[in-house]
């Protein structure tokens, strides 16, 4: 194998040439391990749908309308009875220390300069306390509360336990991820053989009773593909919905349901009482062929009919690729490699650079297209 290069240190000043969320590309990869960039970047398979995601937003096309009066405009939305400046949030990715030594701590820094919601990891690599604990200090900033992605782990008593430590510690809503009761099948992490470096953790899950796989060799973990899947402990634990029945019935958090990819699902979670559906295909690190999320949307929100708000991740790079969610039915949009490219590039000055990008792009859609605020932003607005 080749000897990889030693990853270049952070940048220290955005270089003129970053002129777009995509540019950050090949900065945050000349910054990284091989194996971290594999695990950040990569995707499902042959990464079918992680490349779908983006063609998807390339394929639709915008309609504008000209001589409207814009005075007055601005971005701003509220979502589960909290205040946003706008409608880009950064969406829950495990392991920020694997991008920047100060992990989660600088993307909250970016976030905070943005005025950006963030939705914090179960897998961050610093806890859920310490994180909300910086936050805190920021709120003069006027940065929407943090949220927290849960996954229900095989213990059941733990995964509460994580639900009170969010609660105590002032997050806005619980993000529960219901399309991973596996890793998907990573092969470009595999190629890299990629493990996690020994300093750095799952923060918030030490201390838990690790799952015995009966089926599997001591010592190791089951991993999809290795044919003992289906009838193994893996997934005798993994979660029902009638984990979300008894999730709803533990707390008075909103609660987001993050992996919905049918109709179907998005009316059973309405049913199981959730306040609000992330259409998301994980990125395209789980199933591969799933199609891109952003064409999963319109069919969601119809069925879901404004009931309860559906948000949108999977692609975007753009501040169009937002303003194409918001005219099929997404209140908001979650970002993940773009602001993880910041991050590994150049620290929190990067997250909130890829940030503003995003948010200025966006603005200019909305003025380009005639529309002057979120709510103005329609099907009409696009071919
Ligand atoms: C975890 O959610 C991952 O996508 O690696």
């Amino acid at each position: 194998m080749m000897q990889a290069a030693a990853p270049l240190p952070k940048l220290s000043r955005i270089p003129p040439d970053i002129a777009a969320v995509t540019d950050y590309e090949s900065y945050a990869r000349a910054r990284m391990d091989a194996g971290a960039w594999a695990y950040i970047n990569g995707g499902a398979a042959d990464e079918w749908t992680l490349q779908e995601n983006r063609a998807a937003f390339q394929r639709i096309r915008l309609r504008s309308r000209v001589l409207r009066d814009l005075s007055g405009g601005h971005t701003r939305l509220r979502l589960l009875g909290q205040d946003f400046a706008h409608p880009i949030l950064l969406a829950p990715v495990a392991y920020h220390r694997l991008a920047h030594p100060d992990g989660e701590l600088a993307t909250l820094l970016g976030a905070t300069a943005m005025q950006a919601g963030m939705v914090v990891s179960t897998q961050a690599s610093i806890t859920l306390e310490e994180i909300a604990a910086h936050a805190v200090a920021d709120d003069r900033a006027g940065r929407p509360p943090l949220w927290f992605q849960l996954y229900i782990q095989p213990d059941r008593d733990f995964t509460l336990a994580l639900v009170r430590r969010a609660e105590v510690a002032g997050y806005g809503a619980l993000v529960l991820t219901v399309d991973a009761p596996v890793n998907g099948l990573r092969n470009a992490e595999q190629r890299t053989g990629f493990a996690l470096p020994a300093d750095i953790q799952a923060a918030n899950l030490r201390g838990m009773r690790p799952l015995q796989l009966a089926q599997a060799p001591p010592g190791k973990q089951a991993q999809a593909g290795e044919g003992v899947l289906l009838g193994g402990a893996l997934m005798a634990a993994a979660a029902t919905w009638r984990d979300l029945a008894w999730l709803r019935d533990q707390t008075r958090l909103p609660l987001l349901v993050k992996g919905i990819t049918s109709a179907e699902d998005a009316v059973l979670a309405m049913q199981h009482g959730v306040d609000g559906i992330i259409v998301s295909n994980h990125g395209g690190r789980m199933l591969d062929g799933l199609p891109a999320s952003i064409d999963l949307l319109p069919d969601i929100a119809a069925a879901v009919s404004n009931r309860v708000p559906v948000l949108l991740d999977g692609g975007i790079r753009r501040g169009s690729d937002a303003f194409k969610a918001l005219a099929l039915g997404a209140k908001a949009v979650l970002v993940g490699r773009g602001y993880m490219h910041g991050l590994a590039a150049a620290g929190a000055v990067g997250v909130s650079h890829v940030l503003h990008m995003l948010r200025a792009e966006l603005e200019l859609t909305m003025a380009l297209t005639g529309c002057r605020d979120l709510t103005a932003i329609g099907s009409d607005c696009l071919m």
